[in-house]
């Protein structure tokens, strides 16, 4: 899909990963509408990205937030092209630590916020996308594009809710596509693996070390979320992907501690 003057929504789209994604896709002339819970985050967008962004507070685990998060972004750029899914929590915890098992409150935010949230934006947004007129070229009328991670099927001690969460976004990622194909929208999954970002701005250095020393192949370091920003981009301009999760990882092999 040729992204100038196309509508993307990014959701997570206040820091790391989802923030790249915006500048990659700007740069290639799309329309951002970018959705968070971080209103800070928001508004430093607003002011990076000026007339091309419109911004929106939206709690991806909430139906009416992301119904009205795709409202304004139709009514300020009339159609939604492209969706980004980037919002996430980590939600670390053992299963038994201390006499204590695994709280299910947590259990059950990850999952709201990470699979749960990341399945309802997809259907709303793939509800508005599947009017769209189809793309002259590709008879395209959509693309979307989530967010796994290696803990899908490489997760550490204390990620059993993370890693179950973004499981799910992986197993979904070819029943959405079968689901779609036929309106024309494509449904791609990335699965990062250790990138620079604020989600993992608490980990201690000596860890750090560690994960490029030993489980990152080649390049010798943590990915950048510009990459990362880089990748959405070619996924949404290149139609021939679609159905499929892609590692950006580095090579990474996590060991078991
Ligand atoms: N950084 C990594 O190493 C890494 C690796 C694999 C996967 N991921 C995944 O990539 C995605 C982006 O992570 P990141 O590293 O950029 O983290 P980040 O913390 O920098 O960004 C996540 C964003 O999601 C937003 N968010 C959280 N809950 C939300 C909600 N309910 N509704 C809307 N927005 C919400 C946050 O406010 C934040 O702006 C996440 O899904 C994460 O699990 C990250």
């Amino acid at each position: 899909m040729d992204l100038t003057n196309r509508t993307a929504i990014v959701a997570g789209a206040a820091s790391g990963l989802g923030l790249e994604s915006c500048r990659a896709l700007a740069r290639a002339g799309a329309r951002i509408a970018a959705f968070d819970i971080n209103e800070a985050g928001l508004e430093a967008l607003r002011a990076e990205f000026g007339d091309a962004c419109i911004t929106h507070r939206v709690d991806v685990s909430d139906e009416a937030s992301v119904d009205a998060g795709l409202d304004a972004a139709i009514e300020a750029f009339g159609a939604v092209h492209v969706s980004v899914n980037c919002a996430g929590i980590e939600g670390a915890a053992k299963t038994v630590s201390r006499g204590k098992s695994f709280p299910l409150d947590l259990w059950s935010r990850v999952i709201a916020i990470n699979l749960t949230g990341s399945f309802n934006v997809i259907r709303l947004a793939a509800l508005r996308m599947s009017t769209n007129a189809p793309d002259g070229d590709s008879g395209e009328r959509g693309v979307i594009i989530s967010t796994a991670s290696g803990a899908a099927s490489q997760g550490q001690v204390g990620q059993a809710a993370y890693s179950a969460s973004k499981a799910g976004i992986v197993g979904m990622t070819l029943p959405i596509a079968r689901d779609l194909a036929s309106y024309g929208i494509r449904v791609v999954t990335i699965s990062p693996g250790v990138f620079e970002t604020p989600m993992i701005a608490g980990v201690p250095d000596a860890v750090r070390q560690s994960l490029i020393d030993n489980a990152i192949l080649f390049p010798k370091r943590m990915g950048r979320s510009s990459e990362f920003g880089e990748l959405v981009r070619h996924i949404a301009e290149n139609a021939y992907f679609n159905g499929t999760t892609i590692a950006l990882d580095g090579g990474a092999r996590m060991a078991a501690r």
